[in-house]
């Protein structure tokens, strides 16, 4: 029994919760949102809280207990020392009201990460400020509308994003108040640079690109395609969320961008998904810095007393023209913190990290893609195929059409089975330009004995018996679930609560 809501222990010992209140409640809580009964809240003893997260926690699958293959959401291995690092009183303990004498060390921090990331992004003003990849768009987008504004430019009601492009881009800038034009792939996955000269015009406010795309692809015609889009005053947005496959070795601003966000859930470790919230830094172009959302850290000559000794005094800033607060408080301190600490522990050497991501995926893609020539009829296709191996970068996409068509197993049945294998499963369905897409992205820290085991099991399962695959997983906590039925009988409350 590990149901919170069996447990009852506190009832009788240990600490038990208050008896809420009904009678004579808060009279300042309107009538109508008063409760008449008692909430059935769980009652459990210490001992029995433990258990029922453990249990919970031996329920769920991440990158602690097996390989995460799932594309697009990089899942960083997060190395202890980020933990220790940001429970230190210093960081752990500071109220975000607190004067800025007071939290010298952390604004330091703070200013650095700002500078690491401008010079990783050829960037000249970094904002610390949103907490996610989708929220460091919208603040970005929202920047560069604002920045158009002012220059009387009006009539740029449009963005620009290829039809491989992850969903948060048109979303963001739809959310701005855009039109969204979107433009079809060439044929081999990548832009199609004639379809964004017909697509660019007086009203292009901005281009929003993936780059790596999210077929893993490197755009080779970057560069021109910033020259288009700046021809018709448009402005460049970068999609950093795949940072992690170019780190250290190319960086947005010499390809041309404006504004850039990063994941540093993605790149620089911390959390990723339901694992922990994140932090999506923005980076701009120096026309754009003064649009930025309030506050950056900033800092002034001294050596006065309170300062850290490194000789500066640091202080919150507000930009001239700041589109305002897109975050209460500072945004996500303790990831960006966890994010400083990974980047100091390696410094130049992360680098590396970006090569074994690319490695990696490469290795994956070449083992999944040249499997022995008995199973040669059940390779799956890839629309990148006849690309040379270097194009792709961190992760890719493999099309599970052919099976399909050929036994009947879909790209859902073969993600279901290999949960039986204990791996998570690969990104379902997306890119949507890829038909029964598998998009798989390995960590960059596994290591070639668990790729090579990975792509033995998923090469396994495309010559297992059809009806074992199609009625996957058979050996996990929860099997199949009707999805369609699910999403028409929504239930959002915990049977046992109220
Ligand atoms: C390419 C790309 N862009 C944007 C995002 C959005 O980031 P977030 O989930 O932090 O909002 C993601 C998320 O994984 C992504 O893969």
């Amino acid at each position: 029994m590990s149901d919170i809501f069996d447990f009852n222990g506190a009832a009788g010992s240990g600490w038990s919760q208050p008896e809420p209140i009904i009678e004579g409640a808060n009279e300042t809580v309107p009538e109508s949102l008063r409760r008449n009964n008692l909430p059935k809240w769980p009652r459990a003893s210490e001992p029995e809280l433990v258990r029922h997260y453990t249990w919970l926690s031996q329920r769920n699958f991440g990158i602690d207990t097996g390989f995460y293959p799932l594309g697009s959401c990089t899942m960083k291995h997060n190395p202890r020392i980020n933990e220790r690092i940001v429970q230190l009183p210093g960081i752990d303990r500071v109220h975000p009201l607190q004067p800025e004498h007071q939290i010298q060390g952390l604004l330091s921090i703070f200013y650095e990460m700002q500078e690491m990331l401008e010079i990783c992004s050829g960037m000249d003003q970094v904002t610390l400020q949103p907490v996610a990849g989708a929220q460091g768009e919208f603040t970005a987008i929202r920047c560069i509308q604002e920045y158009h504004r002012s220059n009387g430019d009006e009539q740029r009601d449009k963005v620009i994003v290829p039809d491989s492009a992850h969903g948060t881009n048109p979303a963001s800038a739809a959310m701005c108040g855009y039109d969204i034009i979107e433009i079809p792939s060439a044929e081999d996955g990548r832009l199609d640079l004639d379809a964004l000269r017909a697509a660019v015009g007086e009203d292009t406010a901005a281009m929003m690109i993936t780059n790596p795309s999210t077929l893993g692809i490197f755009e080779p015609e970057i560069a021109e395609a910033a020259e288009v889009v700046h021809a018709a005053g448009g402005q460049m947005y970068y999609d950093g969320a795949n940072f992690n496959a170019i780190l250290g070795k190319t960086d947005p601003g010499r390809m041309g961008f404006d504004a850039v966000h990063y994941n540093l859930h993605k790149t620089f470790s911390q959390p990723n998904g339901g694992g922990g919230p994140g932090s999506g830094p923005i980076g701009v172009k120096s026309h754009l810095a003064d649009y930025l959302p309030s506050p950056l850290v900033d800092r002034e000559e001294d050596e006065g007393e309170g300062t850290t000794g490194d000789g500066y005094r640091y202080f919150w800033r507000t930009p001239d023209k700041s589109i305002g607060k897109v975050q209460q408080w500072h945004g996500n301190a303790g990831a960006v913190v966890r994010a400083w600490a990974f980047y100091r522990r390696y410094g130049r050497e992360l680098e590396l990290m970006s090569e074994h991501a690319v490695l990696n995926a490469n290795y994956l893609r070449f083992r999944i893609m040249n499997p022995n020539p008995e199973t040669l009829a059940e390779i799956p296709s890839m629309p990148t195929d006849g690309a040379p191996a270097a194009v792709v970068k961190h992760e890719f996409t493999l099309s599970m059409q052919p099976l399909k068509e050929t036994t009947g197993v879909t790209g859902k049945d073969v993600a279901k089975r290999l949960l039986d294998y204990g791996y998570m499963s690969p990104t379902l369905y997306f890119p949507m330009i890829v038909p029964e897409c598998l998009m798989i992205e390995p960590t960059e820290t596994e290591s070639r004995e668990v790729l090579d085991k990975f792509a033995d099991d998923f090469l396994a399962i495309l010559t297992e018996d059809a009806e074992l695959v199609t009625t996957a997983p058979h050996n996990t906590n929860v099997r199949r679930v009707d999805e369609v039925w699910a999403a028409r009988n929504l239930i959002l409350r915990h049977p046992g609560s109220e």
